[in-house]
């Protein structure tokens, strides 16, 4: 009997990674397995820089440095100017932060549910500057109640808007482009940290309305480690939104006193670039076109809610995701249990997961009662066997 057309891409997507042979892999929230193609990129340059000498082999491989950012910008609806490649989302996000000259009483509008690195961000700020951070509250079903943070940027002015789209710690996705079109008809500027999003979802920086948009590669984009990168909007270049401290590659020395910025997003970027990485990452950005983003969001989605069915019924598990749209990463309470210990037992038998305390989301963590949590965030490549077997050893495990 012929195969289905979807059983043929999964075993030609398996076939395609190389880590699916070993191990049965549940952390692309963490860091996906990278296809074969995009490793050849990262060690093929390698071999060049070797070879050749770092410098050399930047210049031959300009155009495929330019194809990165075509790629990056074709994945998110940005034209290539538009895109800084930096080394990672805390990276890009910190680099858009920096790019308001926040006074005393300015106010940073947010969710509770913004990733940890961002509340820390806030929180510096707050004790260097005196900035003010009010986060919004949440709907009843979980993430950002759109009405209420409408009305805060009414009410308090924000210097900026912030929101995690979808969070590290939970399954949550958060109405990003709601929330965008909120702060357009305020005219509040608006950062959208999108580090789980790549990949996972299919994203336009036009329907988000977003000012900045910040990520990594390494997670659902399936890119390496090392590197992500910042969309700028052309409102924000032109305005003449430049980070506080620019170094050779976002601006040039005209005179001893003077300098003038670039005029495309690399304003935001550093002149040292790991370039076999940045070609990782536009291999791995074409990669994701090919099979096609909303195609992997859906099954990478469904898988997720599977897994909430099938193990939040084991005894003793509490499934901890709530929303009003749910993403691929899953995450249980194990009653009794750390989560840590759990995953590193589940790892010992090659099933790849993680686990989180409350360090890592303290507010979420609090409202529901948890102390730490296993997170098993599947893709579009895993297969149902492969939830059934996590499933078992976790039963197993917690018997
Ligand atoms: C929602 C979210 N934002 C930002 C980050 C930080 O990404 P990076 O480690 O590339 O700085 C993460 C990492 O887990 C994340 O999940």
């Amino acid at each position: 009997m012929a195969k289905s057309n979807d059983a043929v891409l999964l075993a030609r997507w398996r076939a395609e990674t190389p880590g699916c042979a070993a191990r049965v892999h549940l952390n692309n929230a963490g860091a996906s397995l990278m296809p074969g193609v995009v490793k050849d990129a990262i060690t093929g340059f390698l071999g060049r820089e070797a070879l050749e000498g770092g410098y050399e082999a930047a210049d031959a491989a300009a155009q495929e440095v330019a194809d990165t950012y075509a790629a990056i910008g074709a994945l998110v609806g940005a034209a290539p100017r538009q895109v800084a490649v930096v080394t990672s989302a805390t990276h890009a996000f910190a680099q858009a932060l920096a790019a308001f000259d926040f006074a005393p009483g300015d106010v940073i509008l947010t969710s509770s549910d913004d990733y940890i690195s961002n509340q820390l961000m806030y929180l510096s700020l707050a004790r260097r500057l005196g900035v003010r951070i009010v986060r919004a509250p949440d709907a009843p079903e979980g993430g950002v109640d759109v009405d209420a943070f409408s009305a805060l940027l009414a009410s308090e002015r924000p210097r900026l808007a912030a929101l995690t789209w979808i969070p590290t710690n939970s399954g949550l996705i958060q109405p990003a482009e709601e929330v965008g079109r909120r702060c357009r008809e305020a005219g509040v500027p608006y950062l959208v940290d999108a580090c789980q999003a790549v990949g996972q979802l299919p994203v336009d920086v036009g329907a988000l309305q977003c000012d900045y948009l910040a990520s990594t590669a390494r997670k659902f984009l399936r890119g390496p480690r090392g590197i992500g990168f910042l969309v700028v909007s052309d409102r924000a270049l032109a305005r003449g939104d430049a980070p506080l401290l620019v170094d050779m590659r976002g601006a040039r020395w005209t005179e001893p006193d003077a300098y003038a910025l670039v005029d495309d997003a690399r304003r935001f970027e550093q002149w040292e670039f790991p370039y076999a990485l940045v070609l990782g990452m536009g291999v791995a950005a074409r990669y994701a076109a090919e099979v096609g983003v909303a195609r992997g969001s859906a099954r990478a989605h469904a898988l997720a809610a599977r897994l909430r069915e099938r193990i939040g019924a084991i005894p003793g598990v509490r499934t901890l995701d709530r929303g009003a749209r749910l993403s691929a990463i899953a995450t249980f309470e194990l009653r009794g249990r750390v989560a840590r210990e759990v995953m590193l037992a589940l790892r010992g038998q090659g099933i790849n997961t993680s686990a989180q305390s409350r360090g890592d989301a303290v507010i979420d963590f609090d409202r529901k009662g948890a102390t730490s949590q296993l997170r098993i965030s599947p893709h579009y490549f895993n297969t149902e066997d492969e939830l059934e077997v996590a499933a078992r050893a976790l039963e197993r495990l917690l018997a």
